[in-house]
């Protein structure tokens, strides 16, 4: 049959080995039926998953296509297993009013996989952001990070709120105070080893603080991105008991590093918010097996590794995440800390469901074929020389991990299969 791809004897994350049939680029049967079709992928009894959704990713491209674009972005998604990506507004030019909206759809056509577009928030731009078609969110800067604009004065984000609640948009936070940032700026010197105090982990209680009593008078979707600090993981998770729509998104690197880890490393771990403490790491790990974190993000923040190798003060913060994402956060599967289906909950569903994203996330029938085979038992070792993003270095190389996507599907074609990435071309994203 025309434009059909049969995947024989995947495994579920609930452990049922089945034959999953696509056409036209959708999901038509799963189950133990086997039809006929143009191409036939074994896998063997390997697991297989929804592509992973990530609602937080960098891509540049535009002005800053010397730090990455959408090309070797996506690529690199391919690898890591992640078939859709949502970019965030700080690109050059900015996404927060039509004109730019309408230059980063351009530039996304040369998207390999799927995509989505965070919109930005100022303090003026309520009209353009009602206007704004297609959006995935809104993306909100509570301090400065390569964004070049903050938003921080309660009676804005009040009105935020109300306009996520009204344009059924999650409203995105990176939840850390400027003027608290700014504060601590006097007090410590300016170097990588006082990045953490630098931008003290107060300033990121404290916006969060803030944001979750404005939510609780004013209502609205409020989803907190990299929560990285023990505290806020507990404050979030009180608010969500009590009934609040909050959610939160955490991060490989925060859940998996600290500040021993970034000793002789210069600015590659400096990131925003910074690496913090290994009481945090298991705080955040507890509230991921918990159920309280919603989603992880990579939170790809590509920059040249000049920028990164310059003194403290003028190197940016950020590094790649998208080829090791899945692999780090298998780890806590393999430990049997977590199931399967809780890292397809946390990767795939729940990112689809909190932003309404049409027909993706999930393994079923009519939804459409974003997949991912792992070999889990593949063990590798973190080379940045071979990352497909042009951001090639990162705070876990030489990090063994094990897990690794040999196939990932976009739209029913493979695009990353066989060691080799495939001609493919991305949809833009639907929503509910
Ligand atoms: O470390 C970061 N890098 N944090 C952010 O919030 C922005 C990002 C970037 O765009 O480089
Ligand atoms: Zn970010």
């Amino acid at each position: 049959m025309e434009n059909s791809l049969l995947i024989k004897n995947a495994r579920l994350s609930d452990g049922r080995v089945l034959n999953i049939f696509c056409r036209e680029g959708r999901i038509r049967s799963v189950g133990a039926e086997s039809p006929g079709a143009e191409r036939i992928i074994e896998a063997g009894g390997r697991w297989l998953m929804p592509g992973i959704i990530d609602v937080h990713t960098h891509i540049r491209d535009m002005e800053l296509s010397h730090k990455e674009d959408w090309a070797s972005a996506s690529a690199s998604a391919a690898r890591g297993g992640v078939t859709s990506l949502c970019d965030m507004p700080n690109t050059r030019p900015a996404t927060f009013d039509l004109p730019s909206l309408e230059a980063k759809w351009a530039a996304a056509r040369k998207s390999l996989v799927n995509y989505g577009v965070n919109f930005g928030v100022t303090e003026n731009n309520h009209r353009q952001i009602e206007q704004a078609r297609g959006i995935n969110a809104l993306k909100m800067f509570m301090a400065e990070s390569s964004a070049g604009y903050v938003v921080q004065q309660p009676g804005v984000i009040r009105r935020v709120l109300r306009l996520s609640q009204k344009l059924n948009k999650p409203l995105m936070v990176h939840s850390e105070l400027q003027s608290c940032v700014e504060e601590h700026h006097k007090r410590y010197s300016h170097d990588m080893a006082h990045h953490h105090l630098l931008r003290h982990r107060e300033c990121a209680i404290e916006a969060t603080r803030l944001l979750l009593q404005l939510q609780k008078e004013e209502g609205g979707y409020l989803y907190i991105a990299h929560v990285a600090t023990a505290e806020e993981a507990a404050m979030i998770a009180a608010a969500k008991a009590a009934g609040q729509t909050v959610w939160f998104e955490v991060t490989p690197h925060h859940l998996f590093l600290n500040t021993g880890h970034l000793k002789n490393n210069g600015n590659i771990g400096k990131v925003n918010p910074p690496i913090r403490q290994a009481s945090d790491n298991r705080a955040l790990q507890q509230a991921l097996i918990d159920g309280h974190v919603d989603t992880i993000g990579t939170d790809h923040a590509p920059h040249t590794l000049e920028e990164k190798n310059k003194p403290y003060d003028q190197a940016p913060s950020g590094f790649p995440g998208l080829e090791t994402s899945l692999a780090l956060m298998l780890r806590l599967v393999h430990e049997g800390r977590i199931r399967r289906e809780r890292l397809e909950e946390l990767m795939c569903r729940r990112p689809a469901e909190i932003f309404g994203i049409k027909d993706r996330g999930s393994v079923r029938e009519g939804a459409w074929a974003d997949l991912i085979i792992i070999d889990e038992e593949k063990s590798w070792t973190v080379d940045p020389a071979a990352f497909f993003t042009k951001a090639r270095y990162s705070p876990f190389a030489g990090m063994r991990l094990r897990g690794a996507v040999v196939t990932t599907i976009v739209n029913g074609r493979p695009v990353w299969h066989e060691g080799r990435l495939h001609p493919s071309k991305g949809m833009q994203l639907e929503y509910r």
